[in-house]
């Protein structure tokens, strides 16, 4: 079983290259379905979750083609099923994309219910009221969500939450329904937006992606495109906060500056230094770092994805901090991992109090989920001697090369298999 071997104490120093948006890509790769036409996408990321998505693509009859790792070629001209019930694609909580893409493009979806990662009670709900909104029946059965529609019409649709899922599955089914709708309370993020400009590269009408309201005008067809996906903010955060963590300086590069500044905000509360050009950011952490709160908010507010970085962060500050986890009630998983560390943090409910220590120390600890496992790295990368990271699949999920590209920031972190190349290791780096 695959493990990371860490040797902390290197501060991270560098430029560190981001790929593209996971969160952006996995609908857009559903979403390349609702054409006959062939669809040409750049800066693709090579991760776990993209890859199951593309296998399970493959085996409705979608046709693909890889130029080269961050490239893809689709034509889903001749789509044989409509029926996803793949047991690989149960892990990914992505799947259910293709309910809204099969439905918009078909009236007819049958899709494996999703999984992802275990953060908390996921609901569905807001989903299937848009799809109904729209005139789909729509019924769970054997594990699998089917909808289905003589004809889809436009509709007004107020979401009860802002979910990033929910707005984009349903402004993939009214792409191609008849006449307009309206999504209230809309997400903001910004792989709503890109979905939304990819969409309408293909030739779809939607307007407003990005405020609470989305505006869409359904089209009878959609033609093939090119397109460039957006960089990954929450890959580009984590490097940010490594660079805190582990008092490196290390720039990010290939990154929207905008899409980071609650990001950017928090650190330069804390005490980092930060500077943005056109697609870079530096993170120079040379002051100890400061106490601060934070609260996970839908964006442009801080980042569910980004809460775990911060809190290896603030555990490691001076003074006490308060992390209010606002979206998901099971995301302080990891802070048993960290304790062990370490770190002094108690959690009540939805909120993590923080007393800030001075130096984590190493030890065995298992990654819970993606974000969490990324942010149990960085810490390892500032203790004090060696760490293992078991279950790093999770990580494997949404980093690309992430022990490469951190190599490339100075880090000791190696990949292991066996006991055998963890001693290698240990002799290695002494
Ligand atoms: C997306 O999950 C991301 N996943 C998550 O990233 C991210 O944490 C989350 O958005 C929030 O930003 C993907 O894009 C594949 P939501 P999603 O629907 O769409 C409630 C990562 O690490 N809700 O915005 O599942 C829900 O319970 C992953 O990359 C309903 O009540 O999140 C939650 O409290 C983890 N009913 C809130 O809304 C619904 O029908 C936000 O969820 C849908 C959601």
């Amino acid at each position: 079983m695959e493990q990371y071997a860490i040797k902390g104490g290197n501060p991270l120093v560098g430029d560190v290259e981001i790929g593209g948006a996971k969160n952006a890509a996995l609908p857009i790769l559903a979403a390349s379905t609702m054409t006959d036409e062939s669809v040409y996408i750049e800066n693709m990321p090579d991760v776990r979750d993209i890859n199951v998505l593309l296998e399970a693509l493959e085996r409705i009859g979608v046709m693909e083609k890889r130029p080269d790792r961050h490239k893809v070629v689709m034509n889903a001209g001749n789509i044989n099923s409509l029926v996803v019930d793949d047991e690989a694609l149960k892990k990914i909580r992505a799947s259910y994309y293709l309910v809204g893409a099969l439905l918009g493009k078909y009236r007819h979806a049958e899709v494996v219910l999703p999984g992802g990662c275990d953060i908390g009670f996921r609901a569905i709900d807001q989903h299937i009221k848009g799809f109904r909104a729209l005139g789909a029946s729509v019924t769970i059965e054997h594990g699998l969500i089917k909808a289905e529609a003589e004809r889809l019409v436009g509709s007004h649709i107020y979401m009860d939450v802002s979910s990033v899922g929910a707005t984009i599955n349903v402004m993939m089914a009214a792409t191609m329904a008849e006449g307009m709708t309206t999504i209230e309370n809309a997400a903001k993020e910004p792989h709503v937006v890109d979905l939304a400009n990819f969409l309408n590269s293909m030739g779809a009408n939607i307007k407003g992606a990005g405020t609470d309201v989305i505006r869409i005008k359904g089209v009878t067809r959609l033609h093939g495109t090119e397109y460039t996906i957006i960089p990954d903010q929450i890959e580009a955060g984590t490097f940010m906060f490594a660079a805190a963590v582990t008092k490196g300086d290390v720039t990010v590069k290939n990154v929207i500056p905008k899409h980071l500044e609650s990001i950017t905000a928090k650190l330069l509360e804390i005490g980092c230094e930060v500077e943005e050009t056109d697609d870079c950011i530096r993170v120079v952490a040379s002051k100890p770092l400061q106490h601060t709160h934070v609260k996970t908010l839908p964006y442009p507010g801080f980042p569910t994805d980004m809460q775990p970085q911060i809190t290896v962060a603030l555990a490691l500050s001076e003074g006490t901090s308060i992390v209010t986890e606002s979206i998901f009630e099971n995301r302080f998983k990891y802070v048993d991992e960290l304790t062990r560390m370490g770190a002094s943090i108690k959690v009540e409910g939805n909120t993590a109090i923080i007393t800030g220590v001075k130096r984590y120390t190493g030890a065995s600890i298992s990654a819970p989920d993606l974000r969490a496992g990324a942010a149990l790295v960085i810490a390892a990368l500032a203790a004090e001697g060696l760490t293992m990271v078991d279950d790093i699949r999770y990580i494997q999920r949404g980093y690309e090369d992430f022990h490469l590209k951190l190599q490339g920031l100075g880090a000791q972190i190696e990949l292991v298999e066996t006991e055998k190349d963890f001693q290698k290791f240990r002799l290695k780096t002494g």
